[in-house]
C-alpha cells in the first residue's frame, strides 16, 4: 500500500499549483516542505504584493537552452487562467508598467488562495518535513524524511532554485537529477545585482541612491538584448529593474552598456548651451540633463569642469559617449544571497514539454524554477511555476 498517488517535494509557487490541478482530478496527493509555511518566496515577492503574472507572457521572455520547450505548458494554463483563479478568489489586484499583475493588498492573499484550493482538493500538506534522500522502487517511488519513509507512485520535484537560502532554497532538486543521471544546465544568479569593480567603487558609491531611467544592453550582443526600465546606484554596484534584467545574460569578464538618458542628445544640447551661456561650468550645464550628483561626477571624472565655452567639439562628444554609451565592467554579481532566481537548472533535454516527465524516469517529474526556463523581471518567473505546475498536474 502506497501512502499516496503523487508525492511533492517543495510547497511553492510550482508545488502547490500542480499538488491543485492532481488533487482535484482525484488524485491522493503528498505535498511536502521543510519550510514551516509554504510558499515563503511567494509571500517576499513583489515588495510584498507579489507579481504573480503578466499580462504580456510570451515564449520570448524565458531564457532557456531549448526557447521552444517552455510554449506548450504556457500555452496549456496561460496568464488569464490565472487571473480567473484570481477573480474567483475575489483578491483585489491592478497592473503596473509592462503588463505586470501585482495585488492590491498583500502576497499572503495568493499564498491563502492556493491554500484553500489545496484544501478543497483535499492535499495532505505536510511542512516541516526534512527529506533526506529518493529511491526508485519497482513500481514507484520512496522518499526518505525525518518523519518516516513515504512511498508513491509518481514523484515532482518543485523544490526551485538556489536564490535566498536564508528562506529555504536549496540545490536539492539538482541533487535528484544527477542521482538519475539526468543533466544539469550549469545554475547561475539571475536577476540579480551588479557589484562594482575595485576602481570604480571609491568613486561610484558616492552615487548610491541615485535612480535614473535607462536602457542597458547586453555589450557582448551588440545591443540586441536590451531593456529600458529604472536603474538604482547602490552602496556595492548596480540595481534596479533594467540591471536585473541584465543580469541574466551578463557573464562574467563582459561589460554591460549603459545609456543614462534614453530621451536626450547629449552633445546637441551641450553644443546649444555652449553657444548660449558660454560661462557656464561643464558640471552644471550637464546637471540639467541628469541627476546633479551624477552630472558632477561624470566630469569630474573626465577632468573636464570648465567653461563651456573652452570645451572642444571633440570633449563634448566624449561627455556624450560617456553619458549614451557607459561601458561598465562589473566585477560580479551579489550572488544567490538577493537574487531572485536561478538561471539554468534541469535540462529540457530530458523532459516532455507536455507533461515535465522525465524521459528516462518515468513517473519522476520536475516543475519550476528547478528546470532550465528562466523568466525575465515582472511576473515571469510565476507564470512559469503556475503552468509547468498545471502541466504536470494535468498527466499524473
Ligand atoms: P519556490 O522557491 O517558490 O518553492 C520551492 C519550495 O521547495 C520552497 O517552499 C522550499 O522551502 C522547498 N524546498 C527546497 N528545498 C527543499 C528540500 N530539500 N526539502 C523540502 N523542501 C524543499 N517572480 C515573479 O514572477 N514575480 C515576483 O514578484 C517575484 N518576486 C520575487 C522576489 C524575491 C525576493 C525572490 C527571491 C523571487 C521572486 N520571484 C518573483 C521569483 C519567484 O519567487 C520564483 O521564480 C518562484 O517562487 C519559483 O517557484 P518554485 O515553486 O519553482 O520554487
Amino acid at each position: 500500500m502506497k501512502n499516496a498517488d503523487v508525492i511533492i517535494i517543495g510547497a511553492g509557487a510550482a508545488g502547490m499549483m500542480c499538488a491543485i490541478e492532481a488533487g482535484t482530478r482525484g488524485r491522493s496527493v503528498l505535498l511536502l516542505d521543510h519550510a514551516e509555511t509554504p510558499g515563503e518566496k511567494i509571500r517576499i515577492s513583489g515588495g510584498g504584493r507579489c507579481n504573480f503574472t503578466n499580462m504580456r507572457t510570451a515564449p520570448q521572455n524565458f531564457l532557456s537552452q531549448n526557447q521552444h520547450f517552455c510554449k506548450s505548458a504556457l500555452k496549456g494554463y496561460t496568464q488569464h487562467d490565472f487571473v480567473t483563479l484570481v477573480n474567483k478568489h475575489k483578491i483585489a489586484f491592478h497592473e503596473k508598467a509592462l503588463g505586470q499583475l501585482f495585488c492590491d493588498d498583500s502576497a499572503q492573499q495568493i499564498i491563502d488562495m492556493l491554500l484553500a484550493e489545496c484544501r478543497a482538493a483535499h492535499v495532505d500538506l505536510r511542512t516541516g518535513v526534512s527529506v533526506s534522500g529518493v529511491d526508485k522502487t519497482e513500481d514507484g517511488f520512496r522518499v526518505a524524511t525525518d518523519q518516516g519513509s513515504l512511498t508513491s507512485t509518481a514523484l515532482v520535484i518543485a523544490t526551485g532554485g538556489k536564490s535566498i537560502p536564508k528562506i529555504g532554497a536549496t540545490g536539492f532538486g539538482y541533487e535528484i537529477a544527477r542521482q538519475f543521471d539526468l543533466p544539469v544546465v550549469e545554475p547561475r544568479p539571475a536577476l540579480v545585482p551588479l557589484t562594482w569593480a575595485e576602481n570604480d567603487k571609491a568613486r561610484l558609491k558616492e552615487l548610491s541612491g541615485l535612480s535614473v531611467e535607462a536602457i542597458v544592453s547586453q555589450s557582448a550582443s551588440n545591443g540586441k538584448t536590451a531593456f529600458e526600465e529604472a536603474l538604482l546606484f547602490t552602496h556595492r554596484g548596480l540595481s534596479g529593474p533594467s540591471i536585473l534584467q541584465i543580469s541574466s545574460y551578463w557573464r562574467e569578464g563582459e561589460s554591460v552598456r549603459i545609456n543614462l538618458l534614453p530621451d536626450g542628445n547629449v552633445a546637441e544640447t551641450l553644443n546649444r548651451m555652449k553657444k548660449d551661456n558660454g560661462k557656464q561650468q561643464a558640471n552644471t550645464a550637464l546637471s540639467t540633463l541628469l541627476p546633479k550628483r551624477l552630472g558632477q561626477a561624470i566630469i569630474e571624472e573626465m577632468g573636464v569642469n570648465r567653461k563651456m565655452a573652452e570645451l572642444a567639439t571633440k570633449t563634448i562628444e566624449a561627455i556624450s559617449d560617456r553619458v549614451h554609451r557607459w561601458d561598465m565592467k562589473p566585477n560580479g554579481s551579489e550572488g544567490y544571497r538577493t537574487a531572485e532566481v536561478t538561471l539554468g537548472g534541469v535540462d529540457t533535454n530530458v523532459l516532455s514539454s507536455k507533461t515535465m516527465e522525465c524521459r528516462t524516469v518515468p513517473g519522476l517529474y520536475f516543475i519550476g524554477e528547478v528546470v532550465d526556463v528562466t523568466g525575465h523581471l515582472g511576473g515571469y518567473n510565476f507564470q512559469w511555476a503556475w503552468s509547468s505546475g498545471v502541466a504536470a498536474g494535468r498527466a499524473l
